[in-house]
Order: C-alpha cells, then structure tokens, then sequence
C-alpha cells in the first residue's frame, strides 16, 4: 500500500477532507505535524522513507517551515508535491514575477526598492495608486493601497519600522484596473480543476476569502486557460492556485499560491477538488 505523508502545521477543513479523499482512494495517510519533527542529515532515503511515507503532500501553512522540510525530504529522494524549487518560488512575490515576466505570462508591472527614499522614487516612476506588498505572507496580509504620496510615506515609514529583514524589501505594483473581483484557479499539473470568481466585500479592495470576498463560478475561456496552464508550468508545475485579474488589456496573473487553500472553491464549483487532488496524487506516486 501506497503511503502519502501529509505534512502539515495545522489541520484546516483542506487537511481533513484530503486525508478522508486519500484514504478512500486507498492510499495510507501519515499526517505529519512539522512542529514536532526533528530531522537527521543522516538518514538514509529508506529510512526517511520509512518514517514518512512513498510521496509527500506539503501543506504547511508557514511558508518557511514548509520549504525547511521539503528540502529535507526531497534531498532524501522523496517525491514532495510541490518541489522545492515551485515552493522557493511560489512564496515569494517577487522571484514568482520575474518568472512569469521572463516567460512572457503577463503580470502586473512591479517596482523594486530597499528604502524608503528609493521606495518613494519607484513610486513616481509607478504613478498613483498603486500596490505594496510583503514579498512573502498571503491572506492578503499588509498588501496595502497607496493612494497617494501621504500614504505612502506613511505606510513606508511603519514597514521600514517593523522588525524583519523582509519588512525591508519594498515590493510595489501597478494598481490594476480591474473589477471588484479576481479570479482564483486551482490546477494540478497540465489542466484547471476549478476556477471562481472572488469579490471583495463591502468596503475592502482585496478579493482573499480570508478578508471575507465571496466566491462565484468563473467559466475558464480560451485566454484565462492558456494565461493560467503557462504561469503554473513556468514556476514549475504542480498542485497551484494561480490567482488571475482582469486587466482592460487582458487576464494578468499576480500570484501563484504553493499550498492552495480551497475551501471557498469548493462551496461554489461542482467539482469534485480534493478527488481531483489525491487523483493527481496517486499519477505522481505511480511515475
Ligand atoms: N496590482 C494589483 N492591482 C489590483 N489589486 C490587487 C493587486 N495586487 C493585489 N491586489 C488585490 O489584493 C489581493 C491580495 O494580493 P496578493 O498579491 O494576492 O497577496 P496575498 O498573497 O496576500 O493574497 C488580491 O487578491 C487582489 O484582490
Ligand atoms: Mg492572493
């Protein structure tokens, strides 16, 4: 029997309903809670194998817990879904925009700065509104408008104040004129399972289920498909949420999530997610 190896920091709705999927599948679930592991550069792949299972499925919240263990384990010989090249990219805004920029996936125009003067220097360069952003962290944690010279100021000074080397990198977009809504798919390898529309409530600008945006049923067309399957396979393929706007010029991607959370999704599409996951799984375990 085939062993998949849930790693995991805490079990979420997703963490439950993949281990019940996977095992009804017929595979054997190891949740593995990443806070109380301990692991040694001396084991051997069978080992490792042994502790853990025959493929890993990483669904660590924390970012970087998650990139420490799939690096372990995949230099153990594991397969881990995602890679850890797809995760190192994926939870960084700025390596994943150079990727897809690279790879002619369009993708908002975004400025680089390590200060606030040269913060403020991208700014002009950029115009008004425009976005700010932490390079790592999701639920649309301090992504913040800058309408306006004030605020920018402001919201500069208090990150260049927060402690954290991260909170030094100023991570700025272009505001996207798009409307009060974006688009989340979630795709496994080469096709889309599912794809919705988020709007953001009443009174608040980003669209993340987490800041209370209600889902809707998005119909993939032709240019959201290609946009999607070429922004996933240029980080690197895997179990993606690539997040999509709507630009007067087009379908933008602005993000690719490693850890797809798709709770939301699953309240609104008639698909069976988690059965296509596991489904996706178990073509991994059998390469
Ligand atoms: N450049 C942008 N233009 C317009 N809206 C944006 C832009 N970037 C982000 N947003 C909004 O903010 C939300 C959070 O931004 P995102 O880059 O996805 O960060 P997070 O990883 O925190 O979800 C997006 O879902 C979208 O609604
Ligand atoms: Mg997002």
């Amino acid at each position: 029997m085939t062993t998949l190896a849930l790693m995991y920091d805490r079990i979420r709705w997703e963490e439950k309903v993949l281990t019940k999927t996977a095992e009804a599948g017929g595979l054997n679930v190891n949740r593995v809670d990443a806070k109380t592991v301990s692991l040694d550069s001396d084991w051997s792949i069978e080992e490792t194998r042994e502790k853990f299972g025959d493929i890993v499925l990483q669904r660590c919240i924390s970012y970087f817990r998650g990139l420490h263990t799939t690096a372990f384990l995949e230099s153990k010989g594991l397969n881990v879904i995602n890679s850890m090249d797809v995760t190192l990219t994926c939870g960084n805004k700025l390596l994943t925009t150079l990727k897809l920029e690279k790879a002619k996936v369009p993708t908002p125009r975004t400025l680089l700065s390590f200060t606030e003067d040269s913060a403020l220097k991208s700014l002009q360069i950029l115009g008004y509104p425009a976005v700010l952003k932490p390079v790592t962290g999701s639920w649309g944690r301090l992504v913040v408008q800058l309408k306006d010279k004030d605020t920018a100021q402001a919201m500069l000074e208090m990150r260049s104040r927060m402690e954290g080397s991260l909170n030094q990198i100023f991570y700025i977009q272009e505001m996207v004129e798009r409307p009060p809504r974006d688009i989340r798919t979630i795709v496994a390898g080469d096709h889309i399972i599912a794809a919705l529309y988020r709007y953001a409530p009443e009174g608040e600008w980003r669209t993340n289920i987490s800041t209370g945006g209600k889902g809707e049923i998005c119909k993939v067309t032709g240019e959201l498909e290609d946009v999607v399957l070429r922004a996933a396979e240029t980080v690197g393929g895997g179990l993606l949420g690539v997040d999509a706007m709507e630009s007067p010029e087009g379908i933008l991607v602005h993000e690719v999530n490693n850890t797809v959370e798709f709770k939301g999704a699953a309240s609104v599409c008639d698909v069976d997610i988690p059965g296509a996951i596991i489904e996706y799984i178990l073509k991994q375990a059998r390469r």
